[in-house]
């Protein structure tokens, strides 16, 4: 049995159902993300394993023992949310101290942790200043420690770094992912970041309209996505309909044949789905999956160039380097990788 079991829970606001059947694992010491763009569901799930709401069905098991109606203040845990919520009227170190003053732990005790904690969080020295005189990533690390302090059993992340600036959120988490690992704590962390969430986590959930669509490691997300929306978050852009003809042969629907290295999916329909740096642009027909194209949009992404490109097939998102630059209206010769397709039912 796994740390964290959410089974088949279904749970919304009064008689507007948010979250369907929702299933979710994490084992000891991992962080799991839930992944997935705003109002899908990722914060109606947290709350629930907060224990700030309940489900309408379904179950939550914590460490073996059934935790879906154990309220808030039994539940060991610790949250940190976008909005730092710190007291404004309370020193850092007080602001740490707080959830161990409740736990009516002895101040001795207090010092030491909070001490330690403060010094985790690199802010040593700091005890005396009030939230508003930090700065927005000082800030978060307060609450990181505040959140921690309490030797929580799981901790929760909610956008956590959504209030701070590109740099710092790349440089926070980091810190985070050190910290869990240091600390050895398990957490679910909720972001609508794609890049954060693969950088930092254990194992993806990513969800689509209250369900989870596809659960599994970053690596084995990026390589092996599921269905046409997975595929779509971590980057493929272009899709084909596919009939078999035989062993890694297709046909698609406009009748071209399509040769596939990867050929594991069982039936007769599937889907290709193809990344814009896995199209190659060459000037004659001899490579592989070769499809002839006018290229209808240029753009330039810094790195490399982007070219919309209109077939027979319909239309190509292809990437390529800038050192033979096409412009609108060049006829080029598309080669879909075969080795680079990756199919889905
Ligand atoms: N307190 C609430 N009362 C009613 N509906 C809510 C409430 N909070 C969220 N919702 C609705 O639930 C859905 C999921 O919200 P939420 O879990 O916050 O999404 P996410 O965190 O993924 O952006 C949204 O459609 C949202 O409008
Ligand atoms: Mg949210």
């Amino acid at each position: 049995m796994s740390l964290l079991e959410l089974r088949d829970i279904t749970a919304g606001y009064g008689k507007n159902i948010i979250l369907k059947d929702l299933n979710l694992n994490a084992e000891k010491g991992e962080l799991v993300s839930l992944l997935g763009s705003s109002g899908c569901g990722k914060t109606t799930t947290l709350r629930l394993i907060a224990g700030f709401s309940e489900p309408v069905s379904g179950s939550f098991y914590f460490n073996g023992q059934d935790y879906t109606h154990i309220p808030l203040h039994k539940r060991n845990f610790g949250f940190v949310f976008q909005s730092y919520a710190l007291f404004p009227h309370m020193n850092i170190y007080d602001n740490v101290a707080f959830g161990l003053r409740q736990r009516k732990i002895p101040e001795a005790e207090i010092r030491k942790e909070v001490t330690s904690m403060l010094r985790t969080v690199d802010l040593e020295g700091f005890e005396k200043r009030l939230p508003k005189e930090m700065s927005g990533g000082q800030r978060q690390r307060v609450a990181l420690a505040r959140a921690m302090v309490i030797k929580p059993d799981l901790m929760l992340f909610d956008e956590p770094l959504s209030n701070l600036d590109a740099k710092l959120r790349v440089k926070m988490r980091v810190e985070i992912r050190k910290l869990q690992q240091k600390l050895g704590f398990t957490a679910i962390y909720v972001t609508h970041d794609q890049e954060e969430c693969f950088a930092i986590s254990d194992k993806v959930a990513i969800m689509n309209h209250g369900v989870i669509e596809q659960m599994d490691t970053p690596a084995k997300i990026y390589s092996h996505p599921e269905t046409e929306f997975i595929a779509r978050f971590v980057g493929f852009e272009n899709f084909l309909k596919l009939t078999r003809l035989g062993e890694g042969l297709f046909q698609t629907e406009h009748g071209a044949e399509l040769r596939v290295s990867n050929d594991t999916l069982p039936g007769q329909s599937m889907k290709a789905c193809i990344r814009p740096d896995d199209i190659v642009i060459s000037g004659e027909e001899g490579l592989p999956n070769a499809i002839r194209g006018r290229v209808t949009v240029q753009t330039f992404l810094g790195k490399r160039m982007q070219y919309n490109v209109s077939t027979e097939l319909g239309e190509f998102v292809v990437n390529a380097d800038d050192e033979k630059v096409f412009s609108v209206g060049d006829s080029i010769v598309l080669s879909l990788t075969p080795n680079k397709i990756v199919l889905i039912p």
